[in-house]
């Protein structure tokens, strides 16, 4: 894709906090960083739309706790229209962590990442949300 310039202008303060996360970030350049920002934004427009996404839904949950495995399975087969893959990893004696890999509708996305979520068991879960294009 062909590349335009444009110049930017910017209080000293709001300059130095674009550097600072330019370094934190190790973008190689202001563009990157700015371009990184503005496609986040998009993504989170898109999600906030209801349009057609794709992200990851990041489970961590200990297998011993209440029916969680069984219940993460059965919850996926519900949502399998919209699930393009998903990986188990046996971390530790106790703890299980799963990617699961989807695609379709945000509401629907974000409906199975809450459910999945807020199962008794999970220590810790996330949604990552990104785009199709
Ligand atoms: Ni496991």
């Amino acid at each position: 894709m062909a590349l335009a310039r444009f110049g930017v202008s910017l209080e000293e303060e709001v300059l130095r906090a674009l550097d600072h996360f330019v370094i934190e970030n190790s973008f190689p350049n202001r563009s990157r960083a700015i371009r990184h920002l503005i496609e986040k934004n998009l993504v989170e427009e898109k999600w906030q739309s209801n349009e057609l996404v794709a992200g990851a839904v990041v489970l961590l949950y200990d297998h011993h706790k209440g029916d969680v495995t069984n219940k993460a399975n059965h919850l996926q087969h519900h949502y399998a229209d919209v699930i393009l893959s998903s990986q188990h990893f046996h971390l530790s004696h106790d703890n299980c962590m799963e990617i699961i890999a989807v695609k379709g509708h945000a509401a629907r996305l974000t409906e199975l990442s809450d459910k999945l979520i807020g199962l008794k068991g999970v220590i810790h879960g996330q949604l990552i949300m990104s785009k199709t294009e």
